[in-house]
């Protein structure tokens, strides 16, 4: 367990921010190393072309260590829907075929492939979300041989409901079928090992729980998805792009791996210092550390409020560091704005509380929030 890292940032005592999952809090040495960055631009003479690459290869390298992965595995996206279109124009899907989603998915997933299926004539099916919230048992129960893409997170968004990916995956390989990943509201936070799940694809965007800067995302492409088709065209992807005096000499390769599919202008001056220093300090505090201290506050908010009627999905078919708190005749109206009016910052998504701390947080945190709570029933 880490003790309280609260001085790293800049939160005020009288705030009690357990909106992780919504945007969070950048370091300040982040910040830091933001304002430095775009003072870069005061002299563009000092940018030289190898600057082009250093901090986007660092970036990607970093992202790797992350999930166990290669700097070849990972582009540079803006955002999850970004990374999730390129999925979906590689990822094989034909007419009558179908797509395996989760009822209440995050809409960026939705629309995407509700996109792609109505263009080849296939069929999007949004799974039931189980009384139980056993949705392993539920998307193991779908896989049959319409089945050819499931597009998946690894936890709900709403309420933090636990995928057994690695589980899955084997048999969505096993029936011929892929594997598309938003890790979005879990990376960072939770240990996540590629060569166990083995994703075709996964997307995380950075301002949640990677710590990072709004607009940056990271996308991971298995090695066999590597010689794919970019959603757009930008000169930096093809190979030999180093080399700025000789870039009309139009290339039909590409730069290795992943790098096909980075955004145009993936080398992002301001937000890739940013989003390197946050991966820094998140490999520095160790992703099992965060998840168990993360975990551990979650677990006392669930016992703290169990009393007022909220309840969580359990323990045991839940991501440790994530709570959506539902109790019977739904969140009340109002319940958000009371909260914020007192300091208390959380969200409101489907039919559930959601309240997700981080190390940031500690017990007086905790306290604040069943004060507010207990106010908004008194
Ligand atoms: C599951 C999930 N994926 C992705 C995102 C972010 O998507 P985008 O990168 O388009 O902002 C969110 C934001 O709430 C999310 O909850």
């Amino acid at each position: 367990m880490l003790a309280c890292q609260r001085e790293l940032f800049d939160i005020p005592r009288e705030v009690a921010y357990l909106n992780c999952a919504y945007m969070s809090p950048l370091l300040r040495s982040s910040v830091a190393a933001g304002r430095g960055a775009f003072a870069g631009k005061l002299h563009p003479w000092t940018t030289t072309p190898p600057d082009f690459f250093r901090e986007l290869e660092e970036a990607r390298s970093l992202f790797g260590q992350l999930i166990d992965a290669s700097s070849d595995d990972v582009a540079l996206i803006p955002a999850t829907s970004y990374g999730l279109a390129v999925a979906a124009r590689n990822l094989p899907l034909g007419p009558g075929e179908r797509v395996l989603l989760l009822d209440g998915s995050f809409p960026s997933m939705v629309y995407t492939w509700q996109a792609r299926a109505r263009d080849v004539g296939a069929e999007v099916v949004l799974l039931p979300r189980p009384a139980d919230h056993d949705w392993t048992r539920t998307i193991l129960d779908a896989i049959d041989p319409r089945v050819k893409v499931a597009a998946l997170p690894v936890c709900h968004w709403t309420d933090g409901a636990l995928l057994d990916l690695p589980l899955i995956a084997s048999h969505l390989r096993e029936a011929g079928a892929t594997l598309a990943v938003d890790a979005t509201q879990s990376l960072g936070v939770m240990p996540f090992d590629v060569q166990a799940v083995r994703p075709d694809f996964m997307v995380c965007a950075t301002y949640k729980w990677l710590l990072g800067p709004y607009s940056l995302g990271f996308l991971y492409t298995a090695p066999q998805w590597q010689d794919g088709q970019p959603i757009e065209y930008n000169w930096i992807a093809r190979e030999g792009s180093e080399n700025f005096a000789g870039l009309t000499h139009y290339r039909d390769s590409f730069q290795p791996g992943s790098r096909r599919y980075d955004v145009g202008e993936p080398s992002n001056f301001v937000l890739l210092p940013v989003a390197i220093d946050g991966l820094r300090q998140l490999l520095a505090w160790g992703v099992e550390n965060l998840y168990q201290t993360t975990s551990h506050l979650a677990a006392r908010i669930v016992a703290e409020t169990e009393s007022l009627g909220y309840r969580a999905v359990p323990a045991e078919r839940r991501a440790g560091h994530y709570l959506g708190l539902r109790r019977d005749g739904g969140v009340p109206d109002g319940l958000g704005a009371h909260l914020a009016s007192r300091g208390v910052y959380a969200s409101v998504r489907g039919t559930a509380l959601r309240i997700t701390p981080h190390v940031y947080n500690d017990t007086e945190d905790v306290d604040r929030l069943i004060e507010a709570l207990e106010a908004f029933e008194a």
